[in-house]
């Protein structure tokens, strides 16, 4: 088996370098909390009529917990999170309902008492960044696309895409596992499969920063994966730069089976794991952005999205 070191074919972006010549540099202050708290985010998209799952319900004191049933309700299906929380944490995905019972798509049930304590501590700041009280918003559960059946397993596939000046740079799908326990997240134990930017097909798989050929719980191969729509959702992607103005973000889209594809969340500061899946280093790409003609960055998401295909 290949070490990750052996996948990365040139020129990887560090973290110092990152964090220094791309975030810093691109990404103006000003602009975060519109990416880090994704209420923001989603009245933002919703502005622009960019689809997003849709919000059901807010709970910022902890004196609403005590009405969260009547709030609850009849739902069935939804997501819990917290507004400024990453990397996974503190998502709670609620694929049913079994008497008062909540079941989780591990099939693990949940009481009433335990959601309540879930929420009390997304309100306390467990999951959000540096540990500020946070607020806690309900989501519809997107489902997912049935192209993804057995690449995925107990939890919807998200789509990261890297936009640098609003031109797509890299791509790969996160596919949950039973070991992220319903949502994508690397760190959680998800796996990245990088996506060729032209195609839309798989190219590396990684877990754990590991290579890997088949999900781990299906068996199923991920050599034949294939995007469908895939030049639209690059040019969704890409659009997010007029929305909010970031210069270096990851964009996470998700592909509804009703909906079609939807922005789930955006990142001031994606994480670097995406260059093992793709196989390759993101420099030289992030490197011809930055000489590219002024002309070039005025042009249209749809040309960007063509250009960048083009160019890989
Ligand atoms: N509305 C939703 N329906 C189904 N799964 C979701 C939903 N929202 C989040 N998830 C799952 O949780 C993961 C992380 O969600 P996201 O909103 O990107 O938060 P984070 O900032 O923690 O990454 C997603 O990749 C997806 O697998
Ligand atoms: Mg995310």
């Amino acid at each position: 088996m290949a070490l990750p070191t052996q996948l990365l074919r040139c020129g990887v972006l560090g973290m110092n370098s990152r964090n220094i010549n791309y975030i810093a540099r691109y990404n103006q202050r000003a602009l975060y909390p519109l990416v880090d708290d994704k209420l923001q985010t989603k009245l933002a998209a919703q502005k622009q009529n960019i689809s997003v799952p849709e919000l059901l319900g807010v709970i910022e004191r902890q004196w609403q917990v005590k009405n969260i049933e009547s709030l609850i309700g009849e739902w069935s299906k939804f997501v819990i999170k917290p507004t400024r929380g990453s990397g996974g944490k503190g998502i709670l995905v609620i694929t049913g309902r079994d008497f008062e019972y909540f079941l989780k798509s591990n099939g693990q049930k949940l009481e009433l008492k335990d959601i309540r304590r879930h929420i009390n501590n997304i309100l306390s700041g467990l999951y959000s960044l540096g540990g500020k009280p946070d607020s806690v918003m309900f989501e519809s559960l997107i489902e997912y696309d049935q192209v993804f059946t057995d690449y995925t397993y107990e939890g919807v596939p998200d789509i990261r895409i890297v936009v640098f000046k609003g031109f797509p740079v890299m791509a790969m799908l996160r596919c949950a596992t039973h070991a992220s326990d319903g949502r994508a997240n690397l760190h959680q134990g998800a796996i990245g499969i990088g996506l060729d930017l032209s195609t839309g097909k798989s190219l590396n798989a990684v877990q754990y920063n590991r290579p890997v050929s088949e999900h781990p719980d299906t068996g199923k191969s991920f050599s034949e994966l294939e995007i469908p729509g895939w030049d639209e959702i690059l040019v969704l992607a890409a659009g997010c730069f007029e929305m909010v103005g970031l210069g270096y973000m990851g964009c996470d889209i998700v592909l509804d089976r009703h909906a079609g594809p939807v922005i789930l969340e955006l990142n001031a500061r994606p994480g670097l794991a995406i260059q093992l899946a793709s196989g390759e280093g993101l420099m030289k790409r992030l490197k011809a952005v930055e000489a590219f003609e002024p002309e070039l960055l005025e042009l249209p998401p749809e040309q960007r999205v063509r250009f960048m295909q083009e160019m890989v």
